[in-house]
């Protein structure tokens, strides 16, 4: 099986049961797609087995965690800054299993009031920042550039800056607002995750719910 590798808190909990089972021989003949260069580091310290896309185009199943899920289990990622990798590998699925808690639901992207990450070229991102607040200025869209630590930009692995939209309502019609994302000269991606997990694993409370698509 060629596997999707995840990135995130939840996401590396699933990636050391892999490195667990594979040790244990209960899991044999996997390669390992890692979605950053962070879950890249601790696969290969598991030992896990690795390829990339340009080796294996096809991947048969994604285990992820997310930051939002709709009800349509729609997905906000990325604010692990990984959401270019993430999006490239899990768009490349045949299936997508998303695993988070609860906290994690909300009723429409951008509910939780956190970020909705967008990944830009450095070029003139103030440039990019403002038309992609000015696109969504119904919503009442505002962008930040997303800092590190030390208060400098925050650097993506592919070298681009993140603008973090934060919305105070509903930006509507999601597949009209991703394309209107992505026809904005410097943006390179998006963290909505439209129609792409076959599943997600909530766990909560009282126990574990699986949707399914
Ligand atoms: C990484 O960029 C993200 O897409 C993560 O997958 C997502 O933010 C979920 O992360 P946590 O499991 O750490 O909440």
């Amino acid at each position: 099986m060629v596997l999707g590798l995840g990135t995130g808190s939840t996401a590396k909990h699933a990636v050391d049961r892999i490195g667990e089972l594979l040790r244990q021989g209960r899991l044999t003949n996997i390669i390992g797609i890692p979605t950053s260069k962070k879950t890249q580091e601790q696969a290969i310290s598991l030992g896990i087995p690795l390829s990339d896309l340009d080796s294996h185009p096809t991947i048969d199943l994604a285990i992820d965690g997310a930051d939002e899920v709709d009800p349509h289990l729609n997905l906000v990622k990325g604010r692990g800054g990984s959401l270019l990798r993430e999006k490239m590998v899990e768009g490349a699925c045949k299936k997508f299993v998303c695993i988070v808690d609860e906290s994690k639901l909300v009723k429409y992207l951008g509910g939780s009031g956190l970020a909705m990450p967008v990944e830009v070229v450095p070029f003139c991102w103030k440039f990019t920042a403002n038309k992609l607040q000015n696109s969504f200025r119904n919503s009442g869209c505002v962008a930040k550039l997303r800092k590190d630590c030390k208060g400098e930009p925050f650097v993506t692995d592919n070298g681009n800056y993140i603008v973090d939209l934060y919305l105070k309502k509903d930006i509507g019609d999601l597949q009209v607002a991703s394309d209107a994302i992505l026809r904005i000269a410097g943006v390179v991606e998006h963290g909505m995750f439209l129609d792409m997990a076959t599943t997600v694993i909530v766990a909560g409370e009282l126990g574990i719910t699986i949707k399914n698509k």
